[in-house]
């Protein structure tokens, strides 16, 4: 690809922009030769003031979302792409959450510039699980585990029940639910179900990737294995 094209679908700035900064030298090869203008170049081969750039199409991230941050690019509040440098909001093509989470909840996002991927990750036939530590406002009945494990639950509004989920139960008034699909606010409906209100939701894992001590507000890029690790 074309120099300019692939630093500004990078988000490192217009197409202006990435030519100034070319112009002025900032763009070299691994050696530290500068590249001119009409250079095709692949992102693994480019500099940008001595420093790599980042990967380039199916790029995947994790991130552990804190509380109050929305996952849209347009929000009068504070938004997750906040949390990332700011060029990954200007990337070609988009780099997108995979599914949402509520402003208040916090935990695992994953955000990916693959299309295919991310279909891959939300789509409900793929039954990829998602765990949740909650927190609840009441303590737990005791017939929670087996109502959600029932698969005959109807959420309000609904017209299809959810798939089998597994609660496990930390203390009455904690506990950590695997479902599989990602219906909206699905959680915190589950337990409205029940007669209860969550007060905390975080996710814990997706597939089989966890969040390890990634610290809250901040982000690392999956590696294959780790990608792979979702399992879709
Ligand atoms: N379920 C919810 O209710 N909220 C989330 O953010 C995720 C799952």
């Amino acid at each position: 690809m074309r120099l300019i094209r692939l630093l500004a679908n990078l988000g490192y700035g217009s197409q202006k922009d990435v030519r100034a900064m070319i112009r002025d030298g900032r763009v070299t090869d691994a050696d530290g030769k500068e590249l001119a203008v009409d250079t095709r170049a692949k992102a693994e081969d480019v500099r940008l003031d001595g420093e790599a750039l980042d990967p380039g199409p199916g790029m995947v991230l994790m991130l552990n979302k804190p509380d109050g941050y929305t996952c849209s690019t347009a929000d009068p509040g504070r938004i997750v792409y906040e949390l990332l440098p700011e060029r990954f909001m200007h990337r070609n093509p988009v780099l997108a959450p995979v599914g949402r989470l509520d402003r208040d909840t916090t935990g695992l996002l994953l955000m990916t510039d693959d299309g295919a991927l991310l279909h891959r990750i939300t789509s409900p036939k793929n039954h990829v699980p998602k765990t949740y530590e909650c927190t609840l406002a009441r303590p737990l009945k005791g017939n929670e585990a087996d109502i959600f494990a029932s698969g005959d639950l109807l959420l309000r509004s609904e017209t299809t029940v959810l798939k089998p989920a597994v609660l496990e139960v930390l203390d009455p008034q904690r506990c950590r639910l695997t479902i599989v699909e990602g219906r909206y606010h699905q959680v915190k409906r589950m337990f409205a179900a029940t007669g209860n209100h969550v007060e905390t939701l975080h996710r814990s894992s997706l597939g089989g990737v966890t969040l390890g001590d990634l610290a809250p507000g901040k982000w690392r890029l999956l590696s294959p294995e780790d990608v792979a690790a979702i399992g879709v």
